[in-house]
């Protein structure tokens, strides 16, 4: 039994296995339990864990994501990359269905979930690029047969309902190129154990307040998100394969010259 892994996929709504002939194992952490046990399966040359947002019987809601846990068990592993697919809506027209986003900027639109490891001390890291140059790059790179829209904003909401014609044109309207309910805290809480964090986002509906179109259902979200697993699947499979394995991004930087109250795993 070997559970370490260098490189994490965190899995979205739907996509609740990656791995071929993967392990399985249980991780404890001090913020509880995973969403998930973790497949850990050798891809290529390189050790890959995947963990399923909202574990696989998609028992937890965008809210209800234990996000510390999940950020802090792969952390454990040895995980220092991760790969993040998401479903989003587009809040553009030219960002329909189908659209694969690689976005470079997040607006927290969120209430009330833990966003910190750190409750003590003065640990304040930087955060005004949320993702991975390295892994941004690789991931349109390997999507580039599925013409990747190259950044743009994600703004994520709180959820479980989805947004008011009012709200998602303002969303629009100061910047928003998709919205979701999970890409935050994970980025944040990734930034915070000096990881990298490359989002992939899978427009699955256009947000309400786009051309006064129809409100979005979770049917069309899930169907959406089903029809294009097999092509999330490879991104993420090749992605993983051309992921450097030295780490020249500023990612690993990110806790310099802070003194932490708490031990890193
Ligand atoms: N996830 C997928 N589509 C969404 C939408 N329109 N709003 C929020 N989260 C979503």
């Amino acid at each position: 039994m070997n559970a370490a892994a260098e490189i994490g996929v965190i899995g979205g709504s739907g996509l609740y296995a990656l791995l071929d002939d993967a392990e399985e194992f249980e991780v404890s952490t001090p913020y509880g339990a995973p969403s998930d046990p973790i497949t850990v399966a050798r891809v290529g040359d390189r050790r890959v864990a995947f963990l399923p947002r909202h574990g696989r019987d998609h028992r937890y809601p965008p809210h209800r994501i234990p996000y510390r846990a999940n950020l802090w068990a792969l952390r454990a592993l040895g995980v220092r990359q991760i790969v993040a697919p998401c479903a989003v809506g587009g809040l553009r027209p030219e960002l329909g269905p189908g659209t694969f986003v690689v976005p470079d900027q997040l607006i927290d639109r969120t209430s009330g979930r833990v966003q910190t490891f750190y409750d003590e001390g003065a640990v304040h890291v930087s955060f005004a690029d949320p993702y991975c140059p390295a892994g941004r790059a690789v991931v349109l790179e390997s999507a580039r047969e599925l013409a990747p829209v190259d950044g743009g904003a994600m703004v994520v909401v709180e959820g479980p309902r989805f947004s008011t014609r009012a709200e998602s044109r303002w969303f629009t309207a100061i910047g928003g190129a998709v919205v979701n309910m999970t890409g935050h805290p994970e980025a944040v809480l990734a930034r915070e154990l000096a990881l990298c964090y490359t989002a992939i986002a899978l427009v699955t509906d256009l947000d309400a307040g786009v051309e006064g179109g129809p409100a979005v259902t979770h049917e069309e979200v899930f169907r959406v998100f089903a029809a294009n697993t097999e092509r999330l699947r490879g991104v993420l499979l090749n992605a993983v394969l051309q992921l450097p394995a030295e780490r020249t991004c500023p990612c690993p930087t990110a806790l310099d010259g802070i003194k932490l109250p708490i031990a890193l795993p």
